[in-house]
């Protein structure tokens, strides 16, 4: 197992490393690494994200800051990454993650994790260089760095050799405000990235119909 861990604060994970099951999993031939995307920005002064089209609180993630951290990494144009490999934004509108979900993961022979922070991604990040969406639960955590240690925690510890007793492995979402449903996508600048236009109606500045776009959205997503 081959886990990447894109990160604003890979600082966080210095402890996580060092407990005894994802030691077992390393020292078993597993490999865990975390990367600071904003490393790789394009924007000066270290800018990773931005404020979102069509208005409302909050900072979304840029999507051409997490394209140059995936592609200094890999090599590759990271729209590609996810037929190499599963790449998976964590966000708290995102699949519930629980047993068979883990399962599933630990299958696999490699995982990308993309923490979010502030607002979420630009959905673009989502829609071009994502395999899947996974949420830890349904509740806002400030970012995705503790969703990223949980799933990486209950993936290792399926993983052979990681526990000492192998017997023993056996206007945010869900808010009042959007009526319990999960929250409708963000777009920031660029307004064009590659050819991914963001809609319309969010650059329009009509604040009506950018409210009932997102209600629709957010309708559409909690169905
Ligand atoms: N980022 C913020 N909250 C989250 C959650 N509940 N699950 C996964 N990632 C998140």
């Amino acid at each position: 197992m081959d886990i990447d861990v894109f990160t604003l604060f890979p600082e966080w994970f210095a402890w996580f490393r060092e407990q005894r099951h994802v030691r077992n999993a390393l020292a078993e031939g597993a490999r865990l690494r975390f990367l600071d995307f904003r490393e790789h920005t394009p924007l000066s002064g270290g800018q990773v994200d931005d404020t979102p089209f069509g208005g409302g609180a909050g900072m979304v993630l840029r999507v051409d800051v997490m394209d140059s951290a995936l592609r200094a990494h890999y090599g590759l144009d990271p729209v590609e990454l996810p037929r190499r490999r599963r790449v998976i934004a964590l966000t708290p509108a995102g699949r519930p993650l629980d047993e068979e979900y883990v399962r599933e993961l630990a299958a696999e022979p490699a995982l990308t994790l993309l923490c979010g922070r502030y607002e979420g991604f630009d959905e673009r990040i989502v829609e071009h260089f994502c395999s899947d969406t996974l949420s830890i639960g349904r509740y806002v955590l400030a970012g995705g760095e503790l969703a990223a240690m949980v799933v990486c925690d209950a993936v290792l510890r399926k993983l052979p050799g990681a526990l000492g007793d192998a017997s023993s492995a056996v206007e945010e979402s869900f808010s009042a405000a959007l009526e319990g449903r999960p929250e409708y996508p963000h777009y920031t600048r660029p307004a064009e990235y590659r050819g991914w236009s963001v809609p319309e109606v969010l650059l329009s500045g009509h604040h009506e119909r950018i409210r009932e776009w997102r209600e629709q959205r957010s309708r559409e997503r909690g169905e």
